[in-house]
């Protein structure tokens, strides 16, 4: 009787051990939960992101703190908005957590599969990125290609110089997405995809495409939120997308063509040295891979590059001061003498004031303020928080970029403050990262920083700059409009002054 009511006693303090033991475990792992806003039955937080998510999250993290979780649909989305915790996520941890989540838009044409930006972490991308690295943006590369930039550089200052000689205004926005769009299509393959004055069909036609591709994959998609709608498409948005992406493929594959077909090498551009990587023994670059890889290219690389270009002159528009010394500087290190100066690319060096406008733009104008997302591959701890796996995760560098705790007068333009520090964009100074971080760090920095410094330089040295229709620098309208890149809501119009 003792013996059975002993064991009865060691069965129920085991049951209680038990229940105390996942009592604790439970609220133990649901304590390390970031914080977050109560989400809704099945839609969870999407109506918190309304139609400008990186403001709305950088609100909403004001209230949860600088890492939150939310629920967009079905997807569990982790949200970082500072320096410190995107460190720990884009360098410490950054082996666990450089998936990322595809975008319906994007599996158009496989494209998810084959893409540099989307695939995860293999060892094909790592092989795309070192061909990347050493066949288009490494120095020598970039300095070989130099060439091409500088001929669309003459030709952007042609343009501008045709709008003085009319006292026209100019869309700034426009006439410098022509001119880095050529930029990109000279340095990959010798030729232009568009023009200035909008003559020809085809770059109506590529116009039409690359307006059409930031159109789909920066509107909001039902099935991002709810992926078993997968099948469904109810926005028809990923048949559009493989409609444009098509219209590109079938191009860039023409060219390969063509390239294939000579006997000898003659451009000397990246399209060059690609085919030859393609048609090495063995070669792990296959002919869709190249496809793509132009595509990933030309959707990273233009709009990005040239809304930099078109901030930061309405920053300078609206101060003229700073406007004034950028020039002065110009003027001082290359000289007002000769028209329509030329500027080298290796002029950047010397030029600390327009280094430190451009970082001052990227810091209150990261054109993809949320970065690609990331995706985790396993549960990973973060200062005390636990990131799940598979979700999804957004650094908010526009937050970042306007936070007190980190920046002196954070909504102020005040270049002046990079010329204290030695802090830069190459993903090393966690508080200004608008090209990310760590392994999936922007791959076309150096072609893009090159590109922004040269076409302001070329634009500035030049030209002095007033506004359109008698505006005054208090009118110069600074709303963003969220998508694929943060765009400009009301384009900026301006008039050349000759120097
Ligand atoms: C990735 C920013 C220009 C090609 C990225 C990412 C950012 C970014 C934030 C994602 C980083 C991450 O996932 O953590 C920018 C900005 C640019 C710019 C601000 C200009 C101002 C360019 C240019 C090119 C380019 C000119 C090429 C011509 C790419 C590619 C990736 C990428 C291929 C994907 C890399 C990967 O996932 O492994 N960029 N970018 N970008 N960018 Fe850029």
């Amino acid at each position: 009787y003792l013996l059975l009511l002993l064991l009865a006693f060691l069965v129920c303090a085991t049951i209680h051990v038990l229940i105390i033991f996942i009592l604790g475990t439970k609220k133990s792992k649901s304590s390390k939960d970031p914080p977050r806003p109560y989400p809704f039955p099945i839609i969870g937080n999407i109506l918190e992101l309304g139609s400008q998510p990186h403001k709305s999250l950088a609100k909403l993290s004001q209230t949860y703190g600088p890492i939150m979780s939310l629920n967009l649909g079905s997807i569990k989305t982790i949200v970082i908005s500072s320096p410190k915790l995107a460190k720990e996520i884009l360098h410490k941890h950054d082996q666990i957590l450089s998936n990322r989540t595809v975008p319906d838009t994007i599996r158009a044409l496989d494209h998810h599969i084959f893409s540099m930006v989307w695939m995860p972490p293999t060892n094909q991308w790592r092989i795309l990125r070192r061909v990347s690295a050493n066949k288009v943006f490494s120095p020598q590369q970039l300095d070989s290609t130099q060439v091409f930039r500088q001929r669309k550089m003459r030709e952007l200052l042609d343009f501008v110089k045709e709008k003085n000689e009319k006292a026209e205004s100019l869309d700034i926005g426009e006439a410098t997405f022509v001119a880095v769009l050529n930029s990109l299509s000279n340095t990959f393959f010798s030729m232009d995809l568009d023009d200035h004055h909008n003559n020809s069909k085809k770059s109506q036609e590529f116009k039409e495409i690359f307006l059409g591709i930031m159109k789909e994959a920066g509107r909001p998609n039902v099935v991002d939120f709810f992926p078993m709608l997968r099948k469904l498409d109810p926005q028809g948005a990923r048949a559009r997308m493989n409609n444009y992406f098509g219209k590109l493929i079938d191009f860039f594959d023409g060219l390969v063509e063509e390239r294939l077909e000579r006997e000898t090498k003659l451009s000397n551009d990246v399209l060059d040295s690609l085919v030859e990587v393609m048609m090495e023994d063995n070669s792990q670059v296959t002919r869709p891979h190249l496809l793509h890889l132009f595509l990933d290219l030309f959707v990273a690389g233009t709009d990005t590059t040239s809304s930099t270009i078109e901030w930061a002159m309405s920053e300078l528009l609206r101060n003229p001061q700073k406007l004034e010394q950028v020039r002065k500087e110009l003027q001082q290190v290359i000289g007002k003498d000769e028209q329509q100066q030329q500027i080298e690319e290796s002029y950047i060096t010397k030029l600390p004031y327009l280094r430190a406008v451009v970082k001052e733009t990227l810091r209150l104008h990261p054109p993809i303020p949320l970065l690609v997302p990331h995706k985790s591959e396993d549960n990973v701890e973060i200062c005390g928080f636990m990131v799940p796996k598979d979700a999804q995760i957004l650094v908010n560098v526009w937050a970042m970029g306007r936070d007190s705790n980190v920046w002196r007068n954070p909504n102020e333009f005040l270049p002046e403050r990079f010329l204290e520090n030695d802090v830069d964009f190459k993903g090393q100074d966690f508080e200004l990262i608008p090209f990310g971080a760590g392994r999936r760090i922007c791959p076309g920095l150096p072609l893009a920083s090159r590109t922004i410094h040269i076409v302001l330089a070329s634009l500035l040295c030049n030209y002095d700059w007033k506004l359109a229709n008698g505006k005054k620098k208090e009118d110069v309208d600074m709303s963003e409009t969220y998508g694929i890149t943060l765009h400009k809501t009301h384009p900026l119009h301006v008039i050349p002054i000759q120097a």
